[in-house]
């Protein structure tokens, strides 16, 4: 969108309980009143329902149900997320784009979002569904100055934030299932998918991968999974959702930037499905039973098998056994 439409668009936020005549707009932003009605008309085109009234001028009655740039940015209390937003009705991957975007050297915090992906991702090759306008499916680009081994903690602020805001905003009991999955009562409503590009012990940047089942109906989601709309029986404002999510998000990142390590490790214990179960962890080589201890400082998993030896596990999948 123009910049011109964004501060229009703001102008008419701004006094959305009243009409806001051409001319005062005009005046405002320094731009004819032919502009200012063309303007209009690309927000309309957008998706936007604005009433033009004779004589009283226009006024915003509803904004879409898109992830739009101008949304996610509007009073959005971020200093480094979000500044930048990339976004697209439809995409292969927002991971492959934001990778790609760095690559190229955009700068930290940019975001990258889609209405929908053509080939969304998930951890171990998997797929993740990304059918269009319902959920979120986002990746941020990070420049952190700590080493790649320290970076688990930036997957593990993913999960712990968006577990926080699903209780803090609907009440319900979000819980992390190792490493960084979002369960709600057993079904999976969010998962993580970092990527690193990395040097030795240089870091050049990660990308922070998001997807979340937010206005999925039973029949947009794969078996063992749910979403925010049938755990709450109501349709989801995505945007007051991802905000709040952004800014946890960042308020975590700064922690991690200044090396605040064991905070972001003690809210990952508290919010833990997989802690104190007994779990099985299926691997190439040979699986692992036993115990789930705790999470070590790098984020690996300790668990105590059925001799007494502890083994810390960086990746894999975990089944929780009952
Ligand atoms: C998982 O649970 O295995 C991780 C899923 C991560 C999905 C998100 S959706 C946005 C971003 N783009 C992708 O292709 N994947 C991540």
């Amino acid at each position: 969108m123009q910049v011109m439409e964004t501060k229009i668009l703001n102008l008419l936020k701004e006094n959305s309980d009243s009409f806001l005549s051409g001319e005062e707009i005009s005046r405002q932003l320094y731009v004819s009143r032919t502009a200012v009605w063309k303007h209009i008309q690309h927000l309309k085109d957008a998706g936007y329902e604005i009433i033009a009234q004779p004589h009283l001028g226009y006024r915003l009655q509803a904004v879409p149900d898109k992830m739009l740039p101008d949304e996610i940015g509007y009073n959005l209390n971020t200093k480094i997320f979000a500044k930048k937003i990339i976004s697209f009705s439809s995409t292969t991957s927002t991971n492959d784009v934001a990778y790609k975007l760095a690559e190229q050297g955009q700068d930290e915090g940019a975001l990258v979002v889609a209405e929908e992906q053509s080939r969304g991702r998930g951890r171990m090759e998997r797929k993740w569904l990304s059918p269009p306008g319902v959920g979120i499916y986002a990746s941020l680009i990070l420049r952190p100055k700590i080493t790649p081994i320290e970076a688990g903690k930036i997957t593990l602020m993913g999960a712990v934030s968006i577990a926080k805001i699903i209780r803090k905003l609907y009440g319900i009991t979000a819980l992390i299932k190792w490493p960084n999955d979002v369960f709600i009562e057993n079904e999976k409503i969010c998962g993580i998918l970092t990527e690193m590009n990395a040097e030795q012990d240089l870091i050049k940047f990660v990308i922070l991968g998001m997807g979340v089942n937010v206005n999925n109906d039973a029949a947009q989601i794969p078996p063992g999974a749910t979403s925010l709309k049938i755990q709450t029986g109501r349709q989801i404002n995505r945007i007051e959702f991802f905000q709040n999510v952004l800014e946890e998000l960042e308020a975590h990142y700064v922690k991690i930037i200044h090396r605040e390590f064991d905070f972001i490790i003690d809210e990952w214990r508290n919010l833990s499905l997989t802690l104190g179960r007994r779990v099985k962890i299926k691997r190439e080589s040979k699986n692992i039973e036993g115990q789930a201890m705790d999470i070590d400082e790098n984020g690996a998993l300790i668990i105590r098998d059925d001799f007494g030896f502890s083994h810390h596990i960086l990746s894999g999948d975990v089944q929780i056994e009952r």
